[in-house]
């Protein structure tokens, strides 16, 4: 079956309808009332992480016509294209197989291609763990540097952060990705040659802002008395060659059916296997294998990651909503809404479809937040009384890895609490008071913040990513409105020097010179 873009398949027609009769004024506390069994209909169990979607903005009407969208479609398909190695990024003509790096060696394959991928997987993966067991039990190796942006910094970052409480207590890790040249120099300054490794982290070897931090970090280095490159720099990279040139000769590759990302379970995955361990790292992509082939085999009536997506799309085109709020409670999430940001909108912040026709559509909206309770006494004020209705995705744990008295459960009544209020509203004549409820939020459970959970939890992500995508009929797997700045930029960079403002606009000429003052 090829794929249909959403608003060409007649569940689309239904829903507009659906939408205009009833679907706009759906009264939440109306819905529970009438359905004891709203909260078990509209929740999921998935592995390591159950989803509770009763309070969102939808009947079983609307869930079912959903569900004839996504199977009209072609969604299953599309999917099916994706764990088969097709060449779904068709504007770079690349497979987007990032789940073959979550999967275990000895899994069948479905063709030649796949085993020989397979194979490669795995040689690597034994290898970068080896690495990062050595590293690990060299204690004069005190401090990680990992040196790359956007997808190699952003799901290590999060990843190694989320976890820290399984992580090695006598490494400290640091993330650097801005060349901004306070990041750099704020981090080496707390640092030691003969105790450092930098790990310089770049699926292409040549995004700028990674080569300019590595170069620096080189050159301090070796005015600092460092002179074993080879010990204390490390490349993670599908570039060995630019790896090699830059003079490093310790190597671990991926391939170009990784999307940067996606990247984390590849190489760009060091940082948190050498906070977690081998082990941690393989619980790490066993949880998100698990999400994988929940996402695969399961009915979509059943499939968490596919009612998400659907979710999205409800919301985002028939509601019109433009943003989601991201609210972890737990404080070692508290990445995870800019991780969330790259993957949704790099992905899915589309305004053309695969075959470059414009849409006549929104796509991705906007994953914002911080981590709860911290939200609350700062922004969730609009959440409640402002003009705009902004669903809320709420990740609550449920075992602390703290042993203070109270904390944890003060935590969870809080996390309950903003979703109660936020459905149920309080009435108040006094205007300012008022609180209208009928706020749409979801709230995704986990038992523990384990490896394992928090690959599942990434992998959940990445798919309801890809079912809006796929929805949309984008390419969710290019990112060509990255380009044009980088190119504006290397025009820019020299005129810094030369003052030369030939060509440019009056702003930017006005700007230019200000900038260069002093
Ligand atoms: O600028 C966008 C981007 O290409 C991202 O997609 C990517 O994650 C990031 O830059 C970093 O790229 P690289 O890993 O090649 O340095």
């Amino acid at each position: 079956m090829t794929r249909l873009r959403c608003d060409r398949a007649p569940a689309w027609a239904a829903l507009q309808t659906a939408f205009d009769t009833h679907g706009r004024t759906i009264d939440l506390r109306e819905a529970f009332a009438a359905d004891p069994q709203r909260f078990g209909r509209f929740s999921q169990q998935a592995p390591y992480v159950f989803g509770d979607l009763s309070k969102n903005l939808v009947d079983e009407a609307t869930a079912q016509m959903l569900l004839d969208l996504a199977e009209q479609c072609g969604v299953a398909a599309h999917r099916d294209a994706m764990f088969a190695g097709a060449a779904i990024n068709n504007t770079e003509q690349r497979a987007v197989w990032h789940v073959l790096l979550r999967t275990p060696a000895d899994a069948p394959s479905a063709s030649a291609l796949e085993a020989q991928e397979l194979a490669k997987v795995h040689s690597t993966l034994d290898a970068m763990l080896a690495y990062a067991e050595q590293v690990r039990a060299d204690d004069a190796i005190t401090d990680i540097v990992n040196i790359g942006i956007g997808g190699s910094d952003l799901g290590p970052q999060m990843a190694v952060l989320a976890l820290q409480a399984f992580a090695h207590p006598g490494k400290r890790f640091h993330f650097v990705s801005n060349v901004d040249g306070h990041e750099l120099a704020s981090t080496l300054a707390r640092l030691q040659p003969a105790h450092t490794l930098f790990l310089i982290a770049s699926k292409t070897f040549t995004t700028i802002e990674t080569m300019t931090n590595a170069a620096s970090a080189k050159g301090w280095f070796t005015a600092h008395g460092g002179s074993d490159i080879a010990r204390h720099f490390a490349a993670l990279t599908t570039n060995v060659a630019a790896a090699k040139d830059f003079g490093i000769d310790t190597t671990f590759g991926f391939w170009d059916w990784v999307g940067g990302r996606y990247s984390l379970w590849s190489a760009i995955g060091l940082p948190i296997a050498m906070a977690i361990g081998a082990d941690g790292f393989r619980e790490f992509l066993a949880g998100a294998h698990a999400m994988d082939a929940h996402f695969r085999d399961t009915p979509l009536a059943t499939n968490l990651p596919v009612r998400m997506g659907l979710l999205d799309v409800w919301y985002r085109n028939f509601h019109r909503f433009s943003s989601r709020s991201v609210a972890p409670y737990h404080s070692a999430l508290r990445r995870l809404p800019a991780y969330l940001q790259q993957l949704e909108m790099e992905s899915n912040g589309k305004r053309v479809d695969a075959s470059g026709a414009a849409l006549p559509f929104g796509t991705s909206p906007v994953p914002w937040g911080e981590s709860g309770t911290n939200g609350q006494h700062a922004y969730f004020q609009m959440l409640h009384q402002g003009t705009d209705v902004v669903p809320v995705e709420f990740v609550a744990v449920k075992k602390a890895r703290h042993t203070l008295q109270g904390h944890h459960d003060l935590l969870l009544a809080n996390v309950l609490a903003q979703a109660q209020a936020l459905m149920q509203g309080k009435a108040d004549s006094g205007g300012h008071k008022h609180f209208p409820g009928n706020r749409p939020s979801t709230m995704l459970v986990l038992d523990d913040l384990t490896p394992a959970a928090l690959g599942a939890l990434i992998a959940l992500q990445e798919h309801r990513v890809f079912v809006s995508g796929a929805l949309w009929g984008i390419n969710s797997f290019d990112q060509w409105g990255v380009e044009l700045g980088k190119v504006l930029a290397k025009d820019i960079a020299p005129r810094m020097r030369s003052g030369d403002a030939s060509g440019l606009d009056a702003s930017t000429a006005g700007l230019l010179a200000m900038l260069r003052e002093g």
